[in-house]
């Protein structure tokens, strides 16, 4: 739906001055296809779908049993915490998701984290960071722009200089006053003989973010600063790198004021893709017992597939189909397992600290389809068994065609608050959230049901010996049905040698779509954020919980679309359904000048009913409701800004790898 901004824009052309109205026919044709052209420019919100992937051959069986233990099973994850899926922002697009400065936050961003904050009972984690990171100075007076950060171009290189204000960190602090965030932060490693900024920016994030602080990272893929002589000389390698960040961890030791020596994150290495070091080789090389007493966590980044340009991408449509296969998720994980398992007996959590479909923001059509939301479910669960601690999903900017959610292009977000756009991946973490639970307690393992068959996996999550909940995906797609699968579960009983323990009754939720290849017809327990530019961070519509009724020695069946993924609640001894209570906030209106207002008194706590945004709001035309409080608030450096974008002359770019 490219109609709502489109809309907003066309009022404001044709109820402001000539001047403006200027602006925009030299855009384009007439002020629609303007506007038009402003949308359908961005990564974000390319329209192209790719062509869903056959039916496999041979099928898979349609009907199969899945046989779960009293007391939980070989291979369980370590316990893991309920908000495992979180968010990596870029640096440079900060400003766009978190809001201008720490007195405007974005109220969307916040309904986004909040909505993980309910289903986990634990803030959502949240990095914010990446290559534009790499020559911050952190700066204590505030920008012209008064803005957290401020952006340089670089000729002749995508990733811009960002340095940041202090403003950023009581920013972050404040998000975490209202949903409880817990923050990742980068430090500059550009010039790495001068650790001033180091030091000075580790001790006052702590002071600052206190315990809403996990970790600093320093230096984003070492492993590729060497690669063309990009960051480093050619030949750089992890013992330059270790000796690098001694002298980091000197001038911390040396800086009284670092309260927390034991901060840091890393290696961060890219992807072990293209022949660049492995986690094996940076911890053989002495990494982790070298900095043992300043590493809070270990962390890799990785992208299935590469896209940058200097990566010679392979087409989307070509490798589509692997996305929708199990392989993919455990040939990604596996090649971690020896780090995941140095790290626990070190007592470390190991992070996925940026991933997402594909590098360099991703392929349009692939990445921003529910088989990507798909493969996220698959993904995420596979490193929880592979005894990952979190996994952050990457967010480029409008350019992107794999965020999770991405606001409105231009400055128009701070002035409308419910232009957002929902992408497919966004509903992973819903799944994943509740699949999580709220105990902290969730041990993950990867079921391989139906003889280990590639296109129907599985996964149960157990808690303190329950099992609770177990996830089915089908990856298939087949709009007749006549690839919908029954996955039969039996706990205890069948050939378990233990006594028949299945309830009888289950609950089920579902994530589905029509096609693997759809972009916003999702949904997660019959809730959706619907559209593009439709949203402000809240599901819209009623949840929907199916409920089984089980036979306690035949099972538990539960039928699996194709595609789809389900959530099954088992209400197991020890176990509950999950509420989905909606803790969400208001977005008023607001004036832009007048910054949004977060009123903690309207929360609403009914399952996403009531209040702007919902399903009964949709038949409403978005922009046409308010605009009148948009043209007044709206300036016109503000326009220009609009049709600078429009005219592909903006600075925004997609970060990522
Ligand atoms: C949308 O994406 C496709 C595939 O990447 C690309 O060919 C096309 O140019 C994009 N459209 C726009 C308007 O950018
Ligand atoms: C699967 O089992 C159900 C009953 O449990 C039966 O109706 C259906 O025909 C079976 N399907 C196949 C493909 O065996
Ligand atoms: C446990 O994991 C190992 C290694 O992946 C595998 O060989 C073994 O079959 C698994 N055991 C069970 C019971 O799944
Ligand atoms: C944030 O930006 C607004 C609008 O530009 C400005 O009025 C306010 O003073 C800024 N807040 C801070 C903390 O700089
Ligand atoms: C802010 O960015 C502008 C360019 O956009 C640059 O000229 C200026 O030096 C920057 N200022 C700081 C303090 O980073
Ligand atoms: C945000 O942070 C600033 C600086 O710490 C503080 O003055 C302000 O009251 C905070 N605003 C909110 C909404 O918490
Ligand atoms: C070192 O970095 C700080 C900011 O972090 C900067 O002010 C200073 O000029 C730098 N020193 C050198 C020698 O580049
Ligand atoms: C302070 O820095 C020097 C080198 O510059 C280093 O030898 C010393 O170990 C550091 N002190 C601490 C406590 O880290
Ligand atoms: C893990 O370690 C084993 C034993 O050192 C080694 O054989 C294997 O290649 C390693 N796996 C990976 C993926 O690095
Ligand atoms: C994860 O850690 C647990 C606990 O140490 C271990 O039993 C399990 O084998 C590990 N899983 C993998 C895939 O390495
Ligand atoms: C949601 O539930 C309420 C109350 O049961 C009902 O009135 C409303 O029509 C439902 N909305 C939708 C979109 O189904
Ligand atoms: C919108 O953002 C641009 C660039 O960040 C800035 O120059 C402009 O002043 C902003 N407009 C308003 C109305 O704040």
């Amino acid at each position: 739906m490219r109609r709502a901004l489109a809309t907003v824009l066309c009022v404001l052309a044709s109820s402001l001055s000539a001047n403006a109205v200027t602006i925009y026919t030299t855009l384009g044709s007439g002020t629609d296809t303007a506007a038009e052209a402003t949308v359908t420019g961005f990564g974000a919100y390319n329209s192209t779908a790719l062509v869903a992937p056959g039916l496999p051959n041979p099928m898979p069986p349609l009907n199969f049993t899945i046989q779960l233990y009293l007391g939980g099973m070989n291979n369980l994850s370590i316990k893991q915490a309920s908000n495992f899926m979180g968010f990596s922002i870029e640096l440079s697009v900060a400003n766009q998701y978190l809001g201008r400065n720490s007195s405007r936050v974005n109220v969307p961003f916040l309904n986004y984290l909040a909505n993980l904050r309910v289903r986990t009972g634990s803030g959502a984690v949240v990095r914010v960071g990446g290559n534009s990171q790499e020559w911050t100075q952190l700066f204590f007076t505030m920008f012209p722009n008064q803005e957290i950060i401020n952006k340089t171009i670089v000729p002749n290189t995508v990733t811009p200089q960002v340095n940041i204000d202090a403003d950023l960190f009581y920013m972050m602090n404040n998000i975490s006053s209202l949903v409880g965030t817990r923050w990742y932060g980068g430090l500059p490693f550009a010039d790495p003989t001068n650790t001033t900024g180091i030091a000075s920016i580790i001790a006052f994030a702590e002071q600052v973010l206190g315990d809403n602080l996990i970790a600093m990272q320093l230096g984003n893929e070492p492993d590729l600063f060497g690669i063309g002589a990009r960051a480093r000389p050619t030949g750089y390698s992890p013992q330059n790198f270790i000796s690098e960040t001694q002298q980091s961890v000197y001038a911390m030791g040396n800086n009284s004021a670092i309260k927390n020596q034991m901060i840091l994150l890393g290696p961060s290495i890219c992807c072990n893709i293209d022949g660049q070091w492995s986690i094996d080789q940076v911890l053989a090389a002495g990494y982790l017992t070298d900095f043992s007493a300043q590493l809070a966590q270990l962390a890799v980044q990785y992208y299935p597939n590469m896209n940058c340009a200097g990566d010679n991408p392979p087409q989307a449509q070509d490798i589509f189909a692997s996305y929708l296969m199990h392989t993919k998720a455990q040939t990604s994980v596996n090649q971690y397992l020896n780090g995941t398992a140095a790290a626990q007996v070190a007592g470390k959590p190991f992070v996925m600290f940026e991933t997402n479909t594909a590098s360099c923001a991703g392929f349009v059509g692939l990445s921003d389809s529910f088989g990507a939301a798909l493969w996220a479910v698959d993904y995420t669960l596979q490193m929880a068994y592979g005894n990952f601690s979190y996994a952050l999903f990457h967010f480029g900017g409008q350019n992107s065609a794999y965020n999770p959610f991405t606001p409105p292009p231009s400055n128009i977000s701070a002035a409308v608050g419910d232009l957002w756009s929902t992408g497919p991946v966004y509903y992973s973490t819903l799944l994943v959230s509740e699949a999580m639970g709220t105990n902290n307690a969730s041990q993950v393992v990867d079921l391989l049901p139906n003889g280990g068959n590639v296109y129907t996996p599985a996964y149960a999550i157990y808690e303190n010996g329950n099992a609770m909940r177990v996830v089915l995906i089908n990856f298939m797609n087949d709009p007749t049905g006549a690839s919908d699968y029954t996955a039969t579960i039996l706990i205890g009983g069948g050939n378990s040698n233990q006594p028949a323990s299945t309830p009888s009754t289950v609950f089920v939720r579902y994530l589905l779509a029509p096609s693997v290849t759809d972009k916003y017809n999702i949904s997660w327990a019959g809730q959706t954020f619907g559209p593009p530019f439709s949203s402000d961070g809240r599901l819209q519509g009623n949840v929907t919980t199916e409920t089984v009724q089980c036979d306690t020695v035949n099972g538990c069946p539960i039928k699996v679309k194709a595609p789809s993924a389900a959530l099954v609640f088992l209400s197991a001894p020890g176990g509950t359904m999950a509420p989905a209570p909606t803790e969400t906030f208001s977005t008023s209106w607001y004036p832009y000048n007048a910054g949004p207002v977060v009123n903690q008194a309207v929360l609403a706590t009914s399952n996403g009913r009531g209040g702007r945004g919902q399903i009964q709001d949709l038949s409403t035309s978005h922009g046409k409701a308010s605009a009148a409080d948009i043209i007044r608030s709206l300036s016109l450096p503000m326009l220009l800004t609009v049709a600078a974008i429009a005219a592909g002359a903006a600075s925004i770019l997609s970060m990522q790898r």
